[in-house]
């Protein structure tokens, strides 16, 4: 193995730590604490384990946490009574409704419904259309923590040949538009890509978001690329089951300059990256500089 480990978990605790220090700023001097909302409609395993985690991270960071858990078959009409509720709360900065939602209710219509300036998950059409044209807005989270990935691993993007594999809204696209805002050259591919191993090998980054176990053998990379592996699928393994990112770890890392590992990569970033963008909202809410390094 030769490439260098993009070691996510310890680049997360940094992220955490600016958190928590502007935080502690944003008490001390102007009596504000940051608020994040959650809110979880259903009992999806995955989904719990994500929505504690966050819970437990943004008391960590001194933050406000609110936790709304709503019963599987909660109408249309009572989540969208509990967004607006949250949408008028002073107390509340950024608000994140857990995806997947329950069937019968309409994940676009509830996003679209979270005011703009509270949408820490960055999925509002506002947040989408303002990140495409170049303005300031609330990015993604998991796009987010790859870019400051990126960044603190290269410095400028600019110039790079970016090849971004998945065009899904939570991280392909605003992925690629992100790179694109650092003045990367993006290709974004899919599964009707002609001659994917070719279009891959062209990428001096390449971020890998499909959700299909090992998918990238290490024969794709360009050798001394940067790979950043935003999968997290969980394969058996024996009588166990073990978690693997998109990319074949052993082999991509043989070729690759730098890669993220999985677990231990991305992963840690997103939570992280919500919490900066929390503080960012809640800094843009009561006109104060943001907290530098934490945005796009
Ligand atoms: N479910 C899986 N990832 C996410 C995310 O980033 N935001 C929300 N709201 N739900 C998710």
């Amino acid at each position: 193995m030769s490439a260098t480990i993009l070691d996510g978990k310890a680049f997360a605790a940094t992220v955490r730590a600016k958190v928590a220090d502007h935080v502690a700023r944003l008490k001390s001097e102007h009596g504000i604490t940051p608020g994040l909302a959650v809110v979880l409609v259903g009992e999806d395993p995955a989904s719990q384990v994500y929505v504690r985690s966050k819970g437990k991270q943004t008391k960590e960071a001194g933050m406000a946490s609110f936790e709304h858990r709503l019963p599987a078959d909660t109408s249309e009409e009572a989540l969208l009574r509990m967004v607006d509720q949250l949408n008028k709360d002073p107390g509340v900065h950024g608000i994140l409704v857990q995806l997947p939602l329950p069937k019968h209710l309409d994940s676009d219509l509830v996003i679209n419904s979270i005011d703009p300036a509270k949408d820490v998950d960055g999925f509002h059409i506002s947040n989408v259309g303002l990140l495409g044209t170049g303005q300031r807005s609330m990015v993604p989270c998991t796009p987010l923590g790859c870019l400051m990935l990126l960044r603190d691993h290269h410095g400028s993007l600019s110039g790079m040949e970016a090849v971004v594999i998945g065009r899904s809204n939570i991280v392909g696209k605003p992925m690629a538009q992100l790179l694109l805002n650092d003045s990367c050259t993006v290709t974004i591919c899919h599964s009707r890509t002609k001659d994917l191993k070719e279009t891959v090998r062209r990428g001096d980054i390449v971020v890998a978001a499909v959700g299909r176990p090992e998918m990238v053998p290490g024969d794709w990379i360009k050798p001394g690329a940067t790979v950043i592996d935003v999968g997290i699928n969980r394969i058996p393994d024996g009588d166990k089951t073990r978690l693997v990112g998109d990319c074949d770890f052993d082999s991509c890392a043989e070729v690759a300059g730098a890669i993220t590992p999985v677990p231990g990569g991305v992963g840690p970033m997103t939570i992280a990256c919500l919490l900066a963008n929390t503080v960012t909202a809640c800094c843009r809410a009561n006109g104060l500089p943001e907290p530098e390094g934490l945005t796009a």
